[in-house]
């Protein structure tokens, strides 16, 4: 306890003694009194005086100094690259968890590194809580063990916004209780172009199943209050146009004209911003000609002027030094540096310029008071810890039955022909393909890494295992059929290797040489065909769909194979729910298709609803 600190107890022990007993065991930063609510940690004696939010943030205001009010708006430290104290060094606001290193295997090893970070927070000057961010965006998919859903691709394809909010509100409960307040989901892109590697992060290509199902997400994920303790705050991603690009590049730019703005592109955000979304991640994209990092027009005129948006915008990775000088960036109208890396450089550079003027101190005491707010928010001055209570159902059977769920409703069966499907447990039946057995590439990116992985992760359950679970007897084979083979019913399972951001971008939406041959040899064989893709994206796939007797869009899926299963066996009498949430092309050359296109193969909303 710093002398300060130690100052500050006393004097408030003093006034209230009886909270103080109470904090001397639990050491709550907040002790609330029905007649006074009391910052602990404050320098500030007289900010315990103030009940209201607005208070208590202009209290922070006028005691911060420049540095520490840079320190929120600086987000930094990967937990695995650097210690804790550097959070009491720099006064940084908030941390992010992402691709590396984790804290450790058990849900406990999380708890205690996060909390350890928090703790470090707290021991500053004004002991301000942190932010801690995860990218947790289809389930908690950075810990091993979590459930995970499918890809907002395929959960668009649901059409079922009650699922869509209760997965949203589950992945909640196991980010906080894995030690996170705040995720940077969902991603409300309207990818327009398969070559994308991100298309399956957005929901739709649609804007107004992309606005139902943002919502139903923001509310899962924010509750009916951020304060209570199953929630945490979400950040819609990536604003504005990232799914819009020339060609479906990566970071490219995007050509909105402002009625292309006004009717398809704002409305989504606008439906966040109604949500009281928590925060707002703005794109690597250009819109254009100009970086999204660098866009007062859109960042600072449109959307917190015109739409109204009250909550924390923060930049993609290193946002605040990539794309140009920091000011230029805050200037913009952007609250959080997301600095993992050279954060020294960001925060010493935007202190030059808000000292010689380039930067207002309006403009940084602007993005301070939404820091600080969505903190107050979120609670984090009462209780800023992880909510421990959430840790033991991380992975929990229940939370398992919903993803299970949405997998089934998110498949979208394309073509049912010869009796081929439902598929009966007495029927002789072989599975082929790789991705048959493989939870990492059943997927996607963004599952425990970054880009993926291509074998298994612990708890997950692959679509052989749930298909054993219908039909034990069931054959397996990964390279494809054999002439000796009993099965009459191959069910081929095919499709992309995982991939995320800059690496998932492609030319080449074919199936693999050796998939297409594995398909021709299983049909040259006399067996029916079902194929299964496992894809990111509509594929390039019109010849295989014509040699199959039944043709299912998977999406990426998640940890339920098993849900796969009941798709295939019509498990309970279980039928085809799921809509296309893009058009589908015949040929990579028809790209990008536009929503009512004539020429794709199948159109946006396409599904059968029966075998
Ligand atoms: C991605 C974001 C993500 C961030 C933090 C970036 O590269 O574009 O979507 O939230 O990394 O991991």
């Amino acid at each position: 306890m710093t002398k300060v600190k130690h100052l500050l107890y006393s004097s408030l022990c003093l006034i209230l003694i009886q909270a103080c007993s109470l904090q001397k065991t639990t050491a709550p930063i907040l002790v609330e009194r029905p007649d006074v609510q009391c910052i602990w940690g404050s320098a500030k004696l007289d900010i315990c005086e103030y009940a209201s939010k607005e208070a208590i943030i202009n209290g922070f205001l006028k005691e911060m100094t420049l540095d520490e009010k840079i320190g929120q708006m600086t987000q930094s430290v990967w937990h695995n690259s650097v210690s804790p104290e550097i959070i009491k060094d720099r006064m940084i606001g908030s941390i992010i968890h992402t691709e590396g290193l984790t804290p450790g295997p058990k849900v406990s090893d999380w708890v205690t590194t996060f909390d350890t970070f928090q703790a470090h927070a707290l021991k500053t000057r004004l002991g301000i809580p942190l932010l801690i961010a995860v990218d947790a965006i289809h389930g908690q998919n950075t810990f091993e063990g979590a459930v995970i859903f499918p890809h907002n691709l395929g959960m668009g394809a649901t059409r079922n916004y009650d699922l869509i909010r209760r997965a949203a509100e589950i992945t909640a409960i196991e980010t906080a209780g894995t030690g996170f307040n705040w995720t940077f989901s969902p991603v409300i892109a309207m990818p327009e172009h398969e070559h994308w590697g991100r298309v399956y992060e957005g929901f739709s290509e649609d804007a107004n199943i992309t606005t139902k199902a943002l919502i139903a997400s923001i509310q899962g994920y924010q509750g009916a209050d951020l304060a209570h303790r199953h929630t945490i705050a979400a950040t819609a991603k990536h604003y504005l146009g990232d799914g819009a690009t020339i060609g479906g590049v990566e970071g490219g730019n995007a050509i909105i004209s402002e009625q292309a703005l006004r009717e398809r592109f704002l409305p989504p955000y606008q439906a966040a911003v109604d949500q009281d979304i928590g925060s707002i991640m703005v794109g690597f994209n250009s819109v254009n000609g100009i970086n999204m990092h660098q866009h007062e027009y859109l960042v600072q005129n449109v959307l917190k002027g015109q739409l109204g948006f009250n909550g924390v915008v923060v930049t993609d990775w290193l946002g605040g030094t990539r794309w140009g000088e920091p000011y230029t960036v805050i200037n913009a109208g952007i609250d959080i540096a997301m600095q993992p890396a050279n954060h020294d450089e960001f925060m010493s550079k935007l202190k030059a310029t808000v000292i010689d003027g380039t930067v207002s101190m309006e403009r940084i005491n602007d993005a301070v008071t939404r820091i600080l707010g969505l903190k107050f928010n979120l609670g984090l001055f009462k209780d800023p810890f992880t909510k421990k209570e959430f840790s033991a159902l991380v992975g929990s059977t229940v939370h398992r039955e919903v993803a299970r769920q949405a997998v089934r409703e998110s498949l979208v069966l394309l073509k049912s022909e010869a009796n081929a499907l439902p598929l009966k447990s007495t029927d002789k039946i072989a599975v082929v393909g790789e991705h048959a057995n493989n939870s990492g590439l059943q997927s996607g990116g963004w599952s425990i890494h970054w880009q993926g992985q291509k074998h298994n992760y612990a708890t997950a359950t692959t679509i052989l295992d749930g298909i054993h679970g219908f039909a034990p007897e069931a054959e397996y084979h990964t390279m494809g059929c054999t002439p000796g083979m009993q099965a009459n019913k191959v069910v081929a399972v095919v499709g992309e290797l995982p991939y995320a951001e800059f690496m998932g971008d492609s030319t080449n939406l074919n199936l693999t040489e050796t998939q297409q041959n594995m398909i021709t040899q299983c049909k040259s064989l006399g067996k029916q065909v079902i194929v299964l893709l496992i894809s990111g994206r509509a594929m390039t796939v019109t010849d295989t769909i014509k040699q199959s007797d039944a043709f299912i869009a998977a999406w990426l899926p998640g940890s339920e194979g098993a849900g796969v299963a009941d798709f295939l066996f019509a498990a309970n009498g279980f039928k085809p729910v799921g809509k296309l949430p893009t058009s589908w092309p015949e040929k990579y050359e028809d790209l990008p298709l536009a929503p009512d296109a004539e020429n794709a193969l199948y159109p946006f909303g396409y599904g059968l609803n029966k075998y």
